[in-house]
């Protein structure tokens, strides 16, 4: 689909593409742009969706520099789940106050790094993982991750982490007797939950365990982490989802609780998924089946991953207006399984010609690879306040 033919272009939108196919004149393709100024915007957005609610951005998404700069200076606070990402930030200077450390299953010497660079805030979810602790049990605080299955969402992270609130208690006290501080309780709902309730329903059931905690005489918590999850349209690119309306209900949820609760998000793809335009271009062609093959720069080994692993489908646009036909986008590797889509309508496309996708800023470069040795798109940061550009 051409940008021209979109029944309510959004003049920003079509601005994008012109940007990103200026800039892959200078740069070449494949091409990330990453819009700084969109990033600031997604966050104050959430911010102002979920008053009360310190915003952790997660940074699994996309674990750029520039954009965790971005947000410490709007005064943003950080989740990281990786050595590498503890590495990120402190090359940032973020002050390690303004981190947790998310990942329920960590090596000792992944602690022991993250606690180096001053984060001293874990999670946990089974006693395995509590064991790793018990020579830092003073310096450390935790939260421990529950489970809510959500078969609805882009990635059911429950599947794979935190317990179920029957099973909170004894791990609870098993914390107490190590003398390990635990500070609450933490979440995921699953990334791209498109149902507010789900938080709603884990912000109640949490409650119960706190309430459990306090009757079993356990020192008080004061910290509620609803984790990440919170969607983006894909399939709409110029409508974007109502955040505030989105967070009505969690407001809601969160007003039952204490007033000195210490709430936590820990939002990844809203804050990032938008803010990036990617641009590739046709490397050739052929007629396979009576159906237009275009085998571009970029493909599933690269910024298209996502489509692998059950990341929803972005839209594709060129930049000039004509009938479209059935067409197959193909990856650049010799791999069968390197195809972006058999299912869109395109424009007839020329060998060298530019093709842009918007929404490409979440779980896209941080899983590229340079197999075949294609290498990763880079990616390209443009931001109003410095006017500059930056290779990444
Ligand atoms: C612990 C944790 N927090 C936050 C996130 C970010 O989630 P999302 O990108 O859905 O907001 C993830 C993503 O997997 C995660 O594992």
């Amino acid at each position: 689909m051409s940008v021209s033919s979109l029944r309510a272009p959004a003049h920003s939108f079509t601005e994008q593409f012109v940007q990103a196919d200026q800039l892959a004149n200078q740069y070449g393709t494949p091409l990330l742009v990453l819009d700084i100024d969109r990033v600031r915007e997604n966050y104050l957005a959430l911010h102002a969706a979920l008053p009360g609610v310190t915003l952790h951005y997660a940074l699994k998404p996309l674990p750029h520099a520039d954009v965790v700069r971005a947000l410490d200076a709007l005064g943003g606070s950080f989740d990281l789940a990786t050595n590498g990402e503890v590495d990120v930030v402190a090359q940032c200077a973020v002050p390690a106050s303004k981190t947790i450390h998310t990942h329920p299953v960590k090596r000792v010497a992944d602690i022991e790094h993250a606690l180096a660079y001053g984060c001293n805030t874990f999670v946990f979810d089974c006693a395995n993982e509590l064991h790793k602790f018990a020579p830092y049990n003073h310096e450390v605080e935790l939260l421990l991750r529950l489970s809510f299955l959500n078969e609805d969402a882009a990635a059911d992270l429950s599947k794979k982490f935190g317990v179920t609130p029957a099973q909170a208690l004894p791990l609870l006290q098993q914390a107490h007797s190590m003398g390990i501080r635990v500070r609450g309780l933490s979440f995921h709902v699953g990334s791209q939950t498109r149902d507010p309730h789900k938080y709603v329903a884990a912000i109640e059931q949490c409650k119960e365990v706190f309430e459990l905690a306090r009757r079993a005489g356990l020192p008080a918590m004061n910290t509620l982490d609803i984790g990440g999850g919170f969607p983006v349209s894909y399939q709409n690119d110029n409508i974007d989802i109502d955040i505030d309306s989105y967070c009505a209900p969690i407001r809601e949820a969160l007003a039952q609780w204490p007033q000195t609760t210490h709430f936590i998000a820990e939002p990844g793809r809203y804050i990032v998924a938008s803010a990036m335009v990617h641009v590739m271009s046709v490397m050739g062609q052929s007629l396979r089946g009576g159906k237009p093959w275009y085998y571009m720069d970029d493909g599933v080994y690269g910024a298209f991953s996502g489509r692998v692993y059950g990341e929803p489908a972005q839209r594709f646009y060129t930049l000039h207006q004509a009938p479209e036909q059935p067409c197959v986008l193909a990856g650049p590797t010799c791999d069968s399984i390197d195809v972006i889509t058999e299912h869109v309508n395109m424009a007839q496309l020329q060998d060298g010609e530019r093709v842009f996708t918007a929404n490409m800023g979440a779980y896209t470069w941080t899983t590229s690879t340079d197999f075949n040795f294609f290498a990763k798109a880079p990616v390209i940061s443009v931001d109003s306040a410095l006017s500059m550009a930056q290779l990444g």
